[in-house]
């Protein structure tokens, strides 16, 4: 039977899962959700939760709040080889998830441990799409969430999701990072709100489902994505160290982490071989991942050294260029996804990924998150086309 704990992975120590804690009581690092004796072996559930048993084993099927996240498209598309320079590029589109973006599927999973334990508020920060799922899910599963939220660096649509979706909205000014300065100051003192941004071990466990559900379908050399706060990062190469464990695939693909250049404090830190991450004042047009002090780039370094993986960053023009191929491709995303494909084609460039190779990229979110950017185009009068 497999026996779930929190572990801390750099001083071994161990608590249950029915205690309410995301970073370690000894040396402070945060958690990762561990699964003793797991197994592969599929549930008859869709999505998420048909890996349940990689990521939740011992949670009542019955109790599990979920909108039917997960099973997302995998696009191949001769517009994107095109533009990539990769013959076999596939592009994993998260924003078909029920709330236009990847983080449903961690959010099912924490979600569903908020109501295990009893709690009746949520908490998280976000530069939007975090605070869209959160409100979304907390409200589906009949309790009050609270998003901290830096209004000035966040998309209208995001925040419009939140509030219809029935969130407590807290303005604050500043950025993302210092919304999750006052997430962290805010649960050191009380501990009655459920956090819900990917500090939180169980939000890992749900994404690492896009990496099985890619390792299903195709061989890639490559995983591509946008990297912000770096749960993702965690997240896949965690998926990846599970799926070898366990014998279901021999060869390991490299992530490939992709921060916009104004927002890159990862990219240095791994790059520039650094000590310790040096926070940044970020700025990019891609809110998302607008993140100069990411909370998990221990868990993302990890990910990086078990693939060999590699950080890549890329221009606001780089991204815009790239989201209109996607976009014209009639695939479509936010700003923040179109960094993943923005970083094969510099890739490329450099010689680093090559024409023949399986790269999979991922579109975190859907087209609609990010109206704010109409594209150019030419309009035509009624006259021209009769
Ligand atoms: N892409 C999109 C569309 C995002 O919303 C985010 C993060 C990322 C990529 C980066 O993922 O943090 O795992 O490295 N958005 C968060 C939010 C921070 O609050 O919605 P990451």
């Amino acid at each position: 039977m497999t026996h779930s704990v929190l572990k801390c992975h750099y001083c071994g120590a161990e608590y249950t899962i029915d205690r309410n804690i995301y970073t370690c009581d000894k040396c402070g690092n945060i958690l990762d959700v561990y699964h003793y004796d797991m197994e592969y072996s599929l549930t008859g559930l869709k999505g998420v939760w048909k890996y349940k048993n990689l990521i939740h084993p011992g949670i009542n099927e019955g109790t599990i709040i979920s909108k039917g996240e997960g099973n997302t498209n995998l696009y191949s598309n001769s517009r994107i080889s095109e533009f990539s320079g990769i013959d076999k590029i596939f592009l994993k589109h998260e924003g078909e998830n029920p709330t236009g973006s990847f983080k449903d599927r961690g959010m099912t999973v924490a979600v569903s441990e908020a109501m295990r334990l009893k709690f009746n508020k949520t908490l998280c920060a976000s530069t939007g799409n975090t605070s869209a799922a959160a409100a979304s899910y907390s409200s589906f599963a009949g309790i009050e969430s609270y998003v901290i939220i830096p209004e000035k660096n966040i998309s209208a649509n995001k925040l419009f999701q939140a509030i219809a979706y029935g969130a407590n909205i807290v303005d604050i000014e500043g950025d993302f990072d210092s919304a999750m300065d006052n997430v962290r100051k805010t649960i050191a003192k009380r501990n009655d709100f459920y956090v819900l941004n990917s500090l939180n071990p169980w939000r890992i466990e749900g994404q690492k489902t896009i990496i099985y559900e890619i390792m299903e379908k195709i061989k890639p050399d490559f995983i591509t994505f946008p990297a912000g706060n770096l749960g993702n990062t965690s997240a896949f190469g965690k998926a990846l160290m599970d799926l070898k464990s366990l014998g279901v695939i021999d060869d390991v693909p490299r992530l490939v982490a992709i921060q916009a250049e104004g927002a890159s404090p990862f990219y240095n830190y791994i790059n520039g071989k650094q000590e310790s991450i040096i926070p940044v004042k970020a700025e990019t047009i891609a809110s998302a991942i607008k993140i100069g002090n990411p909370v998990n780039y221990k868990k993302a370094k990890r990910s990086l050294e078990f693939t060999r993986g590699i950080v890549e960053k890329v221009s606001d023009d780089q991204i815009m260029e790239a989201k209109r191929a996607i976009d014209r491709a009639g695939i479509g995303c936010e700003p923040a996804s179109a960094a993943a494909v923005a970083g094969v084609k510099k890739l490329r460039d450099a010689g680093i990924m090559h024409k023949g190779d399986t790269v999979a990229s991922i579109l975190t979110g859907h087209i609609l998150k990010d109206v704010s950017i109409i594209p150019e185009h030419k309009t035509l009068r009624i006259s021209d086309i009769f």
